[in-house]
């Protein structure tokens, strides 16, 4: 099957071009043709081509949770969003901690032609956080990646272990495997619904202070430090990183040669604190909005490389849960389909169109370890065609997540994707 893509620009060129797909890969540019002629065309609209975004956090609920979101509804909102790759956190029910779950969701995945599925397995049976799931045969059956992400790791010891198993897990280039947390103590967390400071005071609501990440950050960060210096590949991935000091954290981590990486969230750098005052739980997320100056800090980690990729935490709920009062609500907000337009339209001038790709391409696959996205022949034809130029506006009721509602409804936003390509194959085209 071949699919060639005309009329598109590769980022930051003028010049329009076109790309031809076979086999699931890219076979070349500007090809005759007389080579192209045998498959389907697409037009690409002027749009700018760029690889495929990559997700390394997306809760898809499946199994276990459907009436929030499932594999078809997820992938296809990934993909309408860009995304060509998702890891799925394993906080479902049952809990993604059995290897018959894990290569049941990919072969599941693999038959709907939206956006791949890597799932993450849990770190800990049940995510109980006390006694480690069979990572080895976990890794076999085809997770990337080990978290308890949902819940915190309170246990350090637990912690200490599988960062230790899942490092003794090598790669073909001598990687070992991700384990990624959710950095938050949850005694200083206690029953926080929203940042600690002078708006959760005002609103008379339990707040969640910026200490509970710092604090579990700095502890596992000793960890990762402790099990490098004797020999361990351990990989510590730190996941949502939503406060200035536990940037500051990570940043010195990084200068002293540790293997960890971090994630940042849109929400977290276009929101804050203030947007709870409304008390309206379509903004409670875990860890929670915090300050301008945080979200100042985070952006600045973005520029200099402190934060290695931009991840979701795509974590979608029913509209009838969110509307409960901000104390029982569940946590989380899901925008997968307009994470890139909404970080290009924001941040695209100040941190520049590369980079911002890089962060929600080749920043996620180094945190993996996994190749390099290119646009050469011979790469996987996993790519986004991104319409840079023209303005619509967020309306949830179009979105394939069941999540059918957002902060940001009626925004305007442009860098809409007009194209997602997975392996060759058409997984979202604008309407
Ligand atoms: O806001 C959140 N929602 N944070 C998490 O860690 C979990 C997620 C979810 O599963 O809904």
């Amino acid at each position: 099957m071949t699919l060639t893509i005309t009329n598109i620009k590769r980022p930051n060129s003028d010049t329009t071009e076109s790309v031809t797909l076979e086999n699931g890969v890219i076979k070349g540019w500007n090809l005759p043709a007389a080579l192209t002629a045998e498959g389907e065309t697409i037009d690409g609209q002027g749009g700018t081509v760029a690889p495929a975004l990559i997700e390394l956090h997306a809760h898809l609920r499946e199994p276990g949770q459907t009436e929030k979101e499932d594999l078809a509804s997820g992938l296809a909102a990934a993909a309408a969003g860009g995304y060509g790759t998702v890891v799925c956190m394993p906080n479902t029910v049952p809990v993604i901690d059995d290897p018959a779950i894990v290569r049941t969701l990919i072969q599941k995945a693999n038959g709907l032609g939206f956006a791949r599925l890597h799932p993450a397995a849990a770190l800990t049976k049940g995510q109980n956080g006390e006694a480690l799931a069979e990572l080895g045969y976990l890794k076999d059956a085809g997770a990337v990646m080990f978290t308890d992400d949902g819940r915190t790791n309170e246990n350090a010891r637990v912690l200490r272990l599988g960062l230790e198993y899942a490092g003794s897990l090598l790669d073909s280039a001598g990687k070992g495997m991700v384990v990624s947390v959710h950095a938050e103590d949850a005694s200083l967390r206690a029953d926080g619904v929203m940042n600690e400071g002078p708006v959760s005071e005002a609103l008379g609501l339990p707040g969640n202070p910026a200490a509970a990440e710092a604090a579990r950050v700095a502890r596992d960060l000793e960890i990762l430090a402790g099990l490098h210096a004797q020999g361990s590949k351990a990989h510590l991935h730190i996941q949502h990183l939503s406060t200035a000091r536990a940037l500051e954290l990570v940043r010195g981590a990084k200068v002293r040669g540790l293997s960890v990486t971090c994630e940042v969230c849109p929400h977290h750098l276009t929101l804050t604190d203030e947007a709870l005052r409304g008390f309206d739980a379509m903004y409670k997320v875990a860890p929670p909005l915090r300050t301008q100056r945080d979200a100042d800090a985070l952006l600045e980690g973005l520029k200099d490389g402190t934060v290695d990729c931009i991840a979701t935490d795509h974590a979608p709920h029913t509209r009838a849960e969110k509307e409960r009062d901000l104390l029982d609500a569940p946590s989380g907000i899901a925008y997968i389909e307009l994470a890139f337009p909404l970080m290009y339209t924001r941040f695209g001038q100040t941190l520049g169109l590369d980079k911002l790709l890089d962060l929600m391409t080749a920043g996620p696959a180094r945190v993996m370890g996994w190749p390099t996205p290119a646009l050469e022949a011979g790469a996987p034809g996993d790519l986004v065609v991104l319409d840079l130029e023209t303005e619509r506006e967020v309306k949830p009721a179009e979105f394939r997540t069941k999540a059918k509602f957002t902060p940001w409804a009626g925004e305007m936003l442009k860098g809409w994707p007009l194209l997602t390509v997975v392996a060759g194959q058409v997984a979202y085209r604008q309407e």
